[in-house]
């Protein structure tokens, strides 16, 4: 099952009302929807609900504290603020809705509120009463000025017997509302697995046999996924590269690893834009092999598996598979070839050599499928991931 939420980083903040005990329901739906949930609670919020509840459903410590050495030691309250792509706060009291107005920061709570670049989302609980109350409403305008998105409060009976507007949002509604906040472009609901970079294939302890593969365009490409609205995980061989914020990379050295790591990804596409390796030595040497003795020479290699072609004709294949074709010479033929030999739904066939390609910011693609082929251009490779990701989108429509 596709977890629409897989991977995405909520911070919910639970204040001190009676509806502080939905929260745990809230907190096992993102769970299961795939979000890392960070709990923090405030002081009062304690006084209705447990952290070790909230532990126990989130899988995560639950922070309460501002100034606590050890929490500041992990994960620091700057960095958690950074951390997030969502602040939900729920249930959100009268005196949080009037503390965030303020921009007061003395608590956890109200101090990630203005230290994340997040959006903030609260869901407003209380009695009737103080919901109506003129200072609440006044903060109301405040927070909605100043872009925090507001869910609810409901009509209906409430926990102290009042009738009125005050109950929280169930934590359904809530859950919807997150879900439509983070997981917004083409593919969302979509999981990607990409490859890039080279492997290494090892020869003894200090040589190995690898390419000039940079992994920049598949980096890229997991950015292009990510930005359309995806769930990435990206495959990477060793690269230089920073992993692009909210895709999840599993890194790795050799094209057996690569495999293996692939087919433990349950994905609806992937894309294979990794340089493998096409051959490894039988084994790796324990020691290092000396040249004077003719080690060099003895070297058996065999062939590597292809991780593309055997995830294509797996019977766990995602619905769509694309690879590349690295090509000196006759690329478009060669792709055709590739497609076909592979089982695979398009190749992306660039021409390699002559400083093209490998370790650079452009590249030219070329899109060939059963129905044809399509010129991409040349382009940075950030462009060229744009490009393919609309062709993906087109394709995943139909
Ligand atoms: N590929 C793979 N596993 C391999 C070799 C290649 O998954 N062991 C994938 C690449 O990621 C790419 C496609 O297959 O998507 C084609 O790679 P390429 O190096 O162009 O072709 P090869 O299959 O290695 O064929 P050849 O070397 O004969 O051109």
């Amino acid at each position: 099952m596709t977890q629409v939420l897989s991977q995405r980083r909520v911070i919910l903040g639970i204040t001190g009302g009676i509806a502080a005990y939905k929260a745990a329901e809230l907190v096992r739906t993102l769970v299961r929807a795939g979000a890392q949930v960070q709990v923090v609670m405030t002081k009062a919020a304690e006084a209705f609900v447990t952290p070790l509840t909230l532990q126990a459903l989130s899988g995560r410590e639950v922070k309460t504290e501002l100034l606590d050495p050890s929490a500041e030691a992990g994960m620091g309250h700057i960095e958690l603020a950074r951390w997030a792509e969502l602040l939900l706060i729920a249930p959100c009291t009268a005196d949080t809705m009037a503390r965030l107005a303020q921009g007061r920061g003395d608590d956890l709570l109200t101090t990630l509120a203005l230290a994340t670049p997040a959006p903030i989302h609260i869901a407003p609980a209380m009695n009737q009463q103080m919901w109506a109350q003129a200072s609440t409403q006044a903060n109301l305008t405040t927070l909605i000025q100043r872009g925090v998105t507001v869910h609810g409060p409901a009509a209906g009976e409430q926990a102290c017997g009042d009738v009125g507007l005050g109950r929280m949002l169930e934590p359904e509604a809530l859950h919807q509302a997150i879900e439509a906040a983070l997981v917004s472009g083409a593919l969302a609901g979509q999981h990607w697995l990409v490859t890039a970079g080279p492997t290494r294939e090892a020869i003894d302890p200090v040589r190995y046999l690898s390419n000039h593969s940079s992994g920049k365009m598949g980096y890229a490409i997991a950015r292009a996924l990510r930005d359309a609205g995806a769930s990435v995980t990206l495959v990477s061989g060793p690269t230089q590269l920073d992993c692009p914020d909210g895709v999840t990379r599993i890194s790795v050295d050799s094209a057996r690893d690569m495999l293996q790591a692939c087919q433990g990804v349950n994905a609806d596409g992937m894309i294979a834009c990794a340089a493998v390796a096409d051959f490894r030595p039988a084994e790796a040497a324990q020691t290092k092999l000396k040249k004077g003795e003719g080690d060099l020479n003895q070297i058996t290699w065999v062939e590597n598996p292809d991780i593309v072609a055997t995830i294509a004709q797996s019977p766990a294949r995602p619905r769509w598979v694309i690879g590349f074709a690295a090509e000196t010479d006759n690329a478009l033929a060669n792709a055709r070839a590739k497609l076909l030999r592979k089982g695979l739904d398009a190749v992306l066939a660039n021409q390699v050599g002559d400083g093209v390609a490998f370790g650079t910011d452009d590249n030219h693609l070329h899109w060939v499928d059963a129905s044809g082929d399509t010129d991409l251009g040349h382009a940075a490779k950030s462009v060229l991931a744009d490009a393919l990701v609309q062709r993906l989108i087109t394709l995943t429509k139909d």
